[in-house]
């Protein structure tokens, strides 16, 4: 393997029990995810690995050759999944396996539970990757820092004084109720993606591409969003979808700080107590990213990697365990506080149809009869 090449990189997520409750993963079901990835990069079917956590989330970072959607790869994370629910269950962690919803493993792990964002790219003379990684919250929190990463001017500089980012670049959004996507370029569509995505429990952004003219092939993504929707595969709610992404950085993408900036300011999110609040999403440090006022609030962490020649990972670096987001953590503490302050009442509670739980329809039986005409 040599710059040129293709590898892939995938992020596949679940979460397989925490400890406490729903706050983060127990130290023996990273260990035991990374004796199974281990046994694959001796046995050839990864390059590379590192197991990460992001609150209740396990989280499988791989770099192969197989392609994305390769059924052997989505095996061997079903496989950690597995093996690390096994000691879940004997720990008694709470919610052991809860991410892992069919019995038995068919060939492609979407639809079935865990999280996935992966990019198949050739690689560069040089590589810099960020994965992003959040807990409490759904995939169309990413909607806002990655329109600005790519798409914002005044986050990224380079957009305007990068003579090899200028042309823009294209997102491809999906319809996530629908089940349709759109491709929109910008800037020329900046007005119509936003309309689209600022709706973001609904359409959400799942890649982002170079345009034409680009150093980098059109077809190849430099940037990707894991979008399950979980409430919609189970058909019932088992904890909300928490997202994980990918950027490529630097050298006509934007560079690693303008990937970063968009996290400087804690947008709000839904997700958080029960998946049914909004609330600031705070970036933090992996050792942080521990979420327990009122359950959150929601957690990113970034993660930073140069990939090798050979296709090794090298990192990662803990890219929010700095001091220059000591002000956005603080900032989120803030917020939490005035969002917190609202309680049962909307907009910290979510419009009844983004909820996840809700008693609303047996509280509206047990009334029916008590409820009069009003003329
Ligand atoms: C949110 C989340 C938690 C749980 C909450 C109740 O995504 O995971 O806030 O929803 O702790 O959990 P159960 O119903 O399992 O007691
Ligand atoms: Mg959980
Ligand atoms: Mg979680």
């Amino acid at each position: 393997m040599a710059v040129g090449e293709k590898i892939t990189l995938s992020v596949i997520k679940a979460d397989i029990g925490g400890w406490p409750g729903h706050s983060r993963v127990h130290p023996q079901l990273v260990e035991t995810a990374e004796e199974v990835l281990s046994k694959a990069v001796e046995d050839g079917t990864i390059i590379d690995f590192y197991v990460a956590t992001c609150g209740d989330d396990l989280q499988l970072i791989m770099t192969h050759r197989k392609g994305v959607d390769s059924s052997e790869i989505h095996g061997l994370a079903w496989k950690a999944f597995e093996e690390a629910t096994k000691v879940a269950k004997e720990l008694g962690l709470y919610g052991a396996g809860q991410d892992l919803l069919k019995d038995a493993f068919s060939g492609n792990i979407r639809g079935m539970g865990p999280g996935i964002a992966e990019m198949e790219i050739t690689l560069r003379k040089s590589e810099p990757v960020v994965t992003f990684h959040m807990d409490k919250t759904e995939p169309g929190a990413f909607n806002l820092p990655i329109f600005r990463m790519f798409a914002d001017p005044f986050n990224t500089a380079g957009l305007v004084i990068d003579p090899n980012m200028h042309m823009g670049f294209r997102f491809e959004v999906w319809d996530i109720k629908e089940h349709k996507r759109v491709i929109l370029n910008t800037p020329e569509e900046v007005y119509d993606l936003l309309a689209l995505i600022g709706a973001k429990s609904r359409y959400v952004i799942k890649r982002v591409f170079p345009k034409e003219g680009h150093k980098i092939a059109k077809d190849e993504p430099v940037a990707v969003v894991s979008t399950e929707k979980l409430f919609e595969i189970a058909g019932e709610y088992i904890g909300k979808d928490d997202p994980v992404a990918i950027v490529r950085a630097q050298s006509g993408l934007p560079a690693l700080g303008e990937v970063l900036e968009p996290f400087a300011f804690p947008h709000l999110v839904s997700g958080w107590m029960r998946g049914s609040h909004n609330g600031p999403v705070m970036p933090v440090a992996m050792h942080q990213a521990n979420p327990t006022r009122f359950d959150g609030p929601p957690r990113v962490v970034a993660l930073g990697w140069q990939i090798s020649p050979e296709g090794k990972l090298v990192g990662p670096v803990d890219l929010f365990d700095d001091p220059a987001f000591d002000g956005a953590r603080q900032k989120a503490v803030e917020i939490a506080e005035y969002m917190r302050r609202h309680g049962p009442f909307e907009p910290h509670r979510l419009p009844m149809e983004d909820m996840e739980y809700t008693t609303l329809p047996g509280v509206l039986k047990r009334l029916e009869e008590r409820f009069e005409k009003i003329e």
